[in-house]
């Protein structure tokens, strides 16, 4: 048995609402056949949008949502997506599928479905492409006020007089790869650039967000960094990426490819650190706080549903919720550091909350486990301490946090094997328990998954908690515990 302490008066931190967000990127069958179906579908919809999703997604409170891309962002032009005759353009991954992008879903409509669910648009601009006053312009057409600006008038012409609430711009998609093939020094010259005409025109609105390393890449945070530190530049956070990738196949790995799998999720934590440490050594830690907008497991292509149609879709199984709980309990422990996070992406796609086409539609183990994490959000977090938890084929993931009177823990156990009884303890508090629930997520089989056949396999039961006894953590599961405090 392990002993959990959480040490009650001692807080890391406030775990920011958009450590919990999402990312939605046309590829593949993320938009057209999953998100939206169109107005005029027989497929229940709100103005073109899935209804399922939309109940869906906005239950677990979503905070904010990235788009276009992704790589498709570096070859978006803003005017393909409003008005009335929207054209038809190669889209970046049609070398992948083939797809054509018709451009049914722009500013207009993926704004309408942030507003449907409850999310905060988070745009990505293309700076391999188009130009800062191109970017600018977009701005311009999104946030000016009503009856300003040429730009503002058009917006009201295509039925939005009221500017948009956009609070992140993010300058620019992976451009040490498919965002220009740049350099870190180079990049840094076009960040400042972009930057500069963009926070000119949104200085009071929105924050900009520097394109930050692939994975381990400290010598572009270094050099970055470096660069953004002596210069006026305005920025407030720095993105990077990071997939933990695969072991395995997707549905049928074996006992060695999950602890793999879980190892290098599990490395997440030593990428937020040092990446963190590069703008705390430059003083830049308020201005470049970590934004983590792409993450998850990329299995091997064509285990979804469609089976291969969609590009990069994938089955989501209890290894992928556990990832899921896992990852967000690093994000949780290390929330001093991370302003926003985004998984990628919501639907059809690599580590998916959701599983869409035709007329079937359901939620992934790890759509569970944002539901189930979702009372972290604005909560502030709490130290804990596990006993024994070094070997992660014994390990239980944990974090703790308080948000008036609830107080969450939230575990995953990393053993595929064995059942782990944990014992609460809540150190100095100085507050009653008037209730306690725990929310469990698992199944037998480690490898069990949500299809369109069977879409209840793997749902969450909820039950009464005794804090006085050991909690068990299910092999492969993850839960949470939901403590009512009084006076
Ligand atoms: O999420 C799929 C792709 O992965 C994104 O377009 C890109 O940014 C990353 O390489």
């Amino acid at each position: 048995m392990k002993k959990l302490t959480v040490v009650c008066p001692e807080a890391t931190g406030t775990i920011a609402p958009e450590i919990y967000g999402h990312f939605s990127e046309h590829i593949g069958g993320v938009f057209y056949d999953g998100l939206w179906v169109g107005k005029d579908s027989e497929i229940p919809n709100v103005n073109g949008f899935r209804k399922d999703i939309v109940e869906k997604f906005r239950a677990i409170n979503p905070p904010v949502l990235r788009w276009p891309g992704g790589c498709y962002a570096e070859t978006y032009h803003w005017r393909d997506g409003i008005g009335e005759n929207r054209p038809v353009r190669p889209n970046w991954w049609k070398k992948h599928d083939g797809r054509d992008e018709p451009n049914h879903v722009g500013t207009h409509e993926f704004i309408e479905f942030c507003e449907l669910v409850g999310a905060k648009p988070y745009f990505a601009v293309n700076v391999t492409s188009i130009t800062p006053m191109e970017a600018r312009d977009w701005m311009d057409y999104c946030l000016s006020p009503q009856g300003s600006t040429t730009l503002a008038l058009e917006r009201e012409k295509n039925g939005h007089p009221e500017p948009f609430d956009i609070p992140y711009w993010g300058v620019g998609n992976e451009n040490w790869g498919g965002g220009g093939n740049m350099t870190a020094d180079y990049y840094a010259l076009e960040y400042r650039r972009f930057a500069t005409v963009m926070k000119n025109l949104c200085w009071d609105k929105s924050d900009l967000i520097a394109g930050g390393a692939n994975g381990a890449d400290y010598s572009w945070t270094k050099d970055l960094v470096s660069n953004l530190a002596g210069s006026n530049a305005p920025v407030d956070g720095m993105s990077f990426h990071y997939y933990c990738g695969k072991s395995g196949d997707c549905v049928d790995y074996n006992e060695d490819d999950w602890y793999i799998l879980l190892g290098k999720a599990e490395k997440m934590e030593e990428l937020i650190r040092r990446h963190y440490a590069f703008t705390v050594g430059h003083g830049m830690q308020d201005k470049m706080k970590l934004v983590i907008d792409e993450w998850g497991c990329w299995h091997p292509d064509g285990s979804g549903p469609s089976k291969g149609y969609n590009l990069f879709e994938q089955q989501s199984t209890m290894r992928d919720a556990v990832i899921t709980a896992l990852t967000l309990n690093i994000f949780n422990n290390n929330c001093q550091a991370i302003k926003m996070a985004n998984v990628a992406q919501l639907c059809n796609n690599l580590h998916c909350l959701f599983l869409a086409g035709g007329e079937n539609c359901i939620v992934t183990p790890t759509y569970h486990v944002f539901d189930m994490f979702k009372a972290h959000q604005g909560a502030t977090c709490l130290r804990t301490l596990m006993t024994d938890n070094d070997d992660l084929k014994e390990k239980v993931s944990v974090s703790a946090s308080v948000k008036d009177d609830v107080m969450t823990i939230t575990m995953a156990n990393c053993s595929c094997t064995e059942d782990i009884d944990v014992l609460p303890e809540l150190l100095g508090l100085n507050r009653t328990v008037k209730s306690a629930s725990m929310t469990v997520l698992a199944a037998d089989d480690m490898h069990a998954h949500n299809t369109f056949e069977a879409p209840d396999a793997v749902v969450p039961v909820t039950c009464a908690a005794d804090l006085t006894k050991p909690v068990t953590v299910p092999k492969a599961g993850v839960v949470t515990l939901t403590i009512t405090l009084g006076e």
